[in-house]
């Protein structure tokens, strides 16, 4: 565990390691998994401005979350000044530690709206969101951008945006929007970024191994690393550990408790469905022949899953 430590706002974050807020992934069992293991922030998968206000029991489970989870910071997404804050005002009601404005998803459906990544194209529509949420809510109002547009780098820019009205932190995904999440993030480009700004600033990108933090600190000065995908078949690394340094035991434990939050939070139907995109990663390192892997991954029956992978685990655990 690190003793490093930062200032969101007045909000103390201990840690610099951070769960990257992903659709479909960090709902509340592994969000409150990785945050157990040392993820110093725990970010909503984004929700969107008008279903908070127009379907809030459509978004209900995702921005759900626990005291012992604390910092929470929700993360929203929108193309208009007034609907974020109509909804940020609304998610401030439910009490948590920050509001995440998504200025990075390069989704047609979202960024070709003027959403996500979109919003880097509209830099004054950034100015108007940032000034009027951090004049209106009593939270500190941050931001997860990318490097900017192919035709339109502008990273920079909108990072100083940020902080000149009022964000209290910037995590930005050091690749285009033209990237998606694939090819090398552009580690100089993020160091200026950070050595331009006063405000926390969290690096992001391609981090899947305990030397991919440390090379990205080193070369970027950044405040703390956000880490994606790389958590899913590793939340251990916000312990600072490679997958390969967990045991079979170990790995067997987590994956049942993952599980035990999984189906309490959705029920054994859902809870079940949901989680095989985990188990699968939980079991991406073994050499498992594929027909008994894809039983595994289709077992629709908690108990009989879980018989399948405490078996699996005694065969290969043997000597652990
Ligand atoms: C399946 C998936 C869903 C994602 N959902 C979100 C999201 O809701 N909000 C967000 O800011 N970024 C989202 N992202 C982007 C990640 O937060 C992160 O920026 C990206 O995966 C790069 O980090 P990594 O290389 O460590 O995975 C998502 C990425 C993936 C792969």
């Amino acid at each position: 565990m690190t003793d490093q430590q930062f200032l969101v706002g007045d909000l103390k974050i201990k840690g610099n390691l951070v769960l990257a807020p992903m659709d479909g992934y960090t709902d509340w069992p592994f969000r409150s998994l990785c945050r157990e293991l040392g993820s110093a922030i725990s970010y909503t998968e984004f929700v969107k401005a008008e279903d908070v206000l127009q379907r809030p029991h459509y978004i209900q489970n995702k921005i759900h979350f626990t005291e012992k989870e604390r910092p929470v910071f929700i993360q929203v997404y929108g193309n208009q000044a007034d609907a974020l804050l109509e909804a940020a005002l609304q998610l401030q009601e439910t009490g948590p530690d920050g509001i995440d404005i998504n200025m990075g998803c390069p989704n047609r459906s979202i960024a070709g709206r003027g959403a996500g990544a979109g919003l880097m194209r509209t830099p004054l529509k950034v100015v108007r969101i940032m000034k009027t949420l951090t004049r209106s809510l009593d939270l500190p109002i941050t931001a997860k951008i990318r490097l900017g547009w192919q035709d339109c780098q502008n990273g920079m820019l909108l990072s100083q945006i940020i902080e000149e009205y009022g964000g209290s932190l910037v995590a930005v995904h050091a690749r285009s929007k033209e990237q998606g999440h694939e090819g090398q993030p552009d580690l100089s480009a993020l160091a200026e970024i950070k050595q331009a700004l006063a405000i926390p600033v969290l690096g992001n990108g391609g981090v899947r191994r305990v030397s991919d933090i440390d090379a990205m600190i080193e070369t970027t000065g950044c405040d703390g690393v956000m880490i994606g995908r790389g958590a899913v078949a590793n939340p251990w690394i916000f312990s600072r550990r490679d997958r390969e340094e967990i045991g079979p035991a170990e790995v067997q434990e987590l994956l049942l408790e993952h599980l035990e939050r999984s189906l309490s939070f959705y029920g054994p139907e859902n809870g079940l469905v949901l989680f095989r995109k985990f188990a699968a990663g939980y079991l991406s390192p073994y050499d498992l022949d594929p027909n008994r892997r894809k039983k595994i991954l289709t077992e629709t029956d908690p108990a009989k899953f879980k018989l399948q992978v405490r078996g699996f685990f005694e065969e290969i655990g043997q000597g652990d």
